[in-house]
This record gives C-alpha cells, structure tokens and sequence, in this order.
C-alpha cells in the first residue's frame, strides 16, 4: 500500500496556509469539523466545486453547505434576518447550518446551490477549521468527505479510506468531536427544520421561541414535508437491523446504555457520546467485515432524534 500519511497536513500555521494555497489552485483539502470531515474545496470556484461532486460521486443536484470563518461574513453571502440573528448569536460557531436566500451577486458557484435560490451556511467550531478558514479568507464548499451514500467520516483515516485517490490532502485535526453532522434549518420560509443534528431541535425551538415545522430533506436538497421511501445513506457494508434488545447469533450487536452489546455506544447511556462513537463503530464494524449489524433502542430525545435518523437512512433498502 502507497503511504497514505504523504496525504496528512498538520493542523498548525504552516499547514493551515499550504491548505489554503491549495485551495486557492482550485484543488480539494478535507478539513475536520467538530461534525464530521468535510471536502473542502473554494466556493467561488466552479472548477473547484465540480470536483467535489466528481471526488464523492455525488448527483450534481444536491447543493453544498457554505462553510465560513465568521458570521460577519454570511450577510455578504445571504439575506440575513432576525431569525438568523438569534440562532447564530446562540449557536455560532458551531454544528447548526442556516438556509438563507441567496444574494444574486454573492459570487457563489451555481454548482454550490445546484441553481436554488438559497444557500445553506455555517461557522464551523473546531479551531483547525476556524484557522483554515481564516487562512483562506474566503466561503469554503464541503460536503461530509466520504463517497456519496457511504459512513460519514469522523477520523482522518475514513477520509483517506473512501477518497485518497480523488483528493490533494486531509488536514489532521483528529477524532470530531459531535461526531453527526449539523442541525439544518431552513429560515426561508417560516422556520423548519430540514435535518436533524448536533444541536437538539428542542434548543433551536428555545432560542426562537417557535415551533420548527419539520421537513425532510431529499438529495435534491428539496424540503419535502411528507417524505415518500427513505433513501438510503451512511451505509455500512453488512446489513443493519434496528431497536434490536436481542440480536442474532450471526449479527453483532451495537449496544446502548444497559443494552450491553458486543460494543456499546454509550454504557453510561449518554447521546453525546453515542453520537461521538457512532460513524466510527460503522467504520470499525466495516474494516472488521461484519455481514449483519443489530441496534440496541436509542430514546428519541435531544441527540438521540439524530442518532435515530441516520440509524433509519443506514438501514433503508438499497439499490
Ligand atoms: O456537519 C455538516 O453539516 C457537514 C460538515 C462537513 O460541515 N457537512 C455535511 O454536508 O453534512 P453534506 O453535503 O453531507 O450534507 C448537506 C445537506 C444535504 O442534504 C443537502 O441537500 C443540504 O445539506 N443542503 C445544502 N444546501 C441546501 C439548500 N440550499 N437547501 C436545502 N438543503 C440544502
Ligand atoms: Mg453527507
């Protein structure tokens, strides 16, 4: 096997600018979020941005999230609102993703947005992110650095694993540490929620002092409140069965809480670190070739609502 490490940028100043010369030469560098990696590549950048679609296979009509280094910097970009005001000033940086109109002369690439009239953005809380996008200085496009449809990556070795062939480097923050993706609102229309994530709908729900109405999104980024089959996402190569208290002897069993397991993604039954374990598990139970995965019950509260969902979506029948 090729040395891979080649790939690994460190995550200090040094690095941090070679990543962004990178980008500026319309190349793609995957940078660690406290969510998951994304593929990062220049927003502004058409070139750049149908790389990334080209890296993960992805169909050209799912949009991109906007990743930026300051939320001053988002109302250069979309129509802000009050909305955006209270949920940045309560969540920024961190794992929420708003979806805003789009400024006509926002100079985003139509690839970004799949040529919708919004964008979706977020201020990323890691500090390698943080000093990536400083270092750039400008809106970076990153989808989750994995194949389309496969486990998201929480470690610089699933990035490497799905995409090493497709990508110019990987900086090396670590493990991330929510370990799901972020919570997507869409504030457009009246506020909704279009994906769950790292931060629990009840909080966002607190913050406005609104009900979100909940939609699911599809993989043309379209808001649909009455999803037709559930797609199939974050799939493990074996099959995975879900709400299992007793599994097969054939299956191994991911435990929760009481519900010991073969490994457990929190004994403690605690959702942060369920969520923190649980793309790492599927990768691990992947390396390990496991044919058939069962899930102990994971409560639908907080975390556990996103847990649940991408649970649901790894479990959908596939083509
Ligand atoms: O935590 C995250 O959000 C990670 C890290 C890298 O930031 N990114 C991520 O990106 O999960 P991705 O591409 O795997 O998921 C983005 C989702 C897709 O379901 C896409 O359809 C939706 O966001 N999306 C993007 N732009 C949208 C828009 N304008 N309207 C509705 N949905 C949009
Ligand atoms: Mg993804």
């Amino acid at each position: 096997m090729s040395d891979l490490t080649k790939m690994l940028i460190n995550p200090d100043l040094s690095g941090c600018e070679r990543a962004a010369s990178i980008w500026r030469d319309s190349g793609l560098v995957a940078m660690p979020t406290e969510t998951v990696y994304g593929l990062g590549a220049d927003a502004r950048n058409d070139r750049a941005v149908a790389r990334i679609y080209e890296a993960k296979g992805r169909p050209s009509f799912n949009p991109l999230i906007v990743h930026l280094a300051d939320a001053a910097m988002a109302r250069d970009l979309v129509h802000w609102n009050d909305h955006a005001e209270q949920l940045a000033n309560a969540f920024w940086p961190g794992p929420l993703t708003l979806v805003l109109p789009l400024k006509p002369d926002a100079g985003i690439s139509p690839l970004v947005t799949a040529g919708k009239d919004t964008l979706a953005i977020r201020v990323p809380q890691h500090p390698v992110a943080h000093a990536l996008l400083s270092a750039f200085g400008g809106p970076v496009a990153a989808p989750s650095a994995n194949p389309s449809g496969k486990i998201s990556p929480t470690l610089p070795e699933h990035v490497l694993d799905g995409l090493s062939e497709r990508i110019q480097a990987v900086v090396d923050g670590g493990a991330c540490g929510v370990g799901l993706e972020s919570t997507i609102v869409g504030l457009f229309d009246g506020p909704c929620l279009l994906r769950p994530g790292g931060v629990p709908a009840e909080a966002i729900e607190a913050t406005l002092d609104v009900s979100l109405t909940k939609e699911t999104i599809t993989e043309t980024g379209e808001a649909v409140s009455a999803p037709g089959q559930l797609l199939s996402h974050y799939a493990p190569k074996g099959t995975m069965r879900l709400n299992v208290i007793e599994a097969e002897p054939h299956e191994v069993h991911l435990g929760f809480g009481d519900i010991e397991g073969t490994m457990n993604l929190s004994p403690a039954g605690d959702m942060a670190e369920a969520a923190a374990n649980l793309f790492r598990f599927m990768h691990d139970l992947d390396a390990q070739g496991a044919q058939a995965i069962a899930v102990a019950p994971i409560p639908m509260t907080g975390l556990g609502v996103a847990i649940n969902d991408r649970l649901a979506r790894a479990a959908a029948p596939r083509d």
